[in-house]
């Protein structure tokens, strides 16, 4: 199965890719997450990255799509992947294209998570995550255990420097401006599922599993 996972900061890609990784058996890849871990250990793709980000702004579809292209041709890619972040814009879509014809495979389905404005802001900013095992919580939706601490490792729980409300109003303005046009990019091609993403996590899940098996039935 190759999937891609489209959506607003916030809309809950992260969270639907993580369980849609398990269902399938394919691995989870997501831009941001690769782009993170880069910044974190210091690497040169890191410190290119670095203004982008902090600013919330797209890193150059150059460096993208080259670290897309080494990613897809891990072992593990081959039987599948769900890709969570990329394409964000039309150029990057373009450039996926080329990227899996080039490996005889297609898109199965993109799946676009929508979430209104008002509610995307809520959800990044009171998202909490785990520096040391990536664990994503939420203040009020998906609180851990004991406050400010996380379930998984007991690290104590950071916000992204690009989850402060300044530097939110800037995502969202880039993704209706550069990401928002891919859902007529896909439409076009006929294999856009459109999921409504307000509601449960385990909703939004089954819903989605359920419209992905109705298309391979
Ligand atoms: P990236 O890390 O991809 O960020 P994003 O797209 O802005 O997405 P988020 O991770 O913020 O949101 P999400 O949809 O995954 O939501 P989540 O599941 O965590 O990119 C970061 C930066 O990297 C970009 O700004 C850019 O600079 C660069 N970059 C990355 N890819 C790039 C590319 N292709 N080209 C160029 N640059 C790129 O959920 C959010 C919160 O809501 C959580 O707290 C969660 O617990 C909660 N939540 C989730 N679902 C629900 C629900 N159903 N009900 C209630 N709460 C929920």
């Amino acid at each position: 199965m190759n999937l891609v996972l489209l959506g607003a900061p916030g809309a809950g890609k992260g969270t639907q890719a993580k369980y849609i990784a398990e269902y399938y058996h394919i691995p989870h890849i997501s831009t941001g997450d690769i782009f993170r871990r880069h910044l974190s250990e210091g690497t040169p793709l890191g410190q290119q990255a670095r203004t982008y980000m902090a600013e919330g702004k797209l890193v150059p579809d150059d460096i993208t799509d080259a670290m897309v292209d080494e990613r897809l041709r891990l072992p593990d890619a081959i039987r599948g992947f769900i890709l969570d972040g990329f394409p964000r814009n039309v150029n990057q879509g373009t450039a996926l294209e080329v990227m899996l014809a080039d490996r005889e495979r297609h898109l199965d389905a993109v799946i676009y998570i929508n979430v209104p404005r008002d509610v995307l802001i809520e959800r990044l900013v009171g998202r909490r995550v785990c520096p040391q095992c990536g664990a994503t919580y939420h203040v009020r939706f998906d609180p851990p255990k004991v406050d400010g601490i996380c379930n998984v490792c007991r690290s104590s729980l950071v916000q992204r420097p690009d989850d402060r409300l300044e530097t939110v109003a800037t995502r969202l303005s880039v993704y209706s401006e550069e990401t928002a046009p891919l859902t007529a990019f896909y439409q076009e091609r006929g294999n856009l599922l459109e999921i409504d993403g307000t509601k449960s996590v385990q909703s939004v899940y089954e819903a989605i599993i359920q419209r992905l098996g109705a298309r391979h039935d």
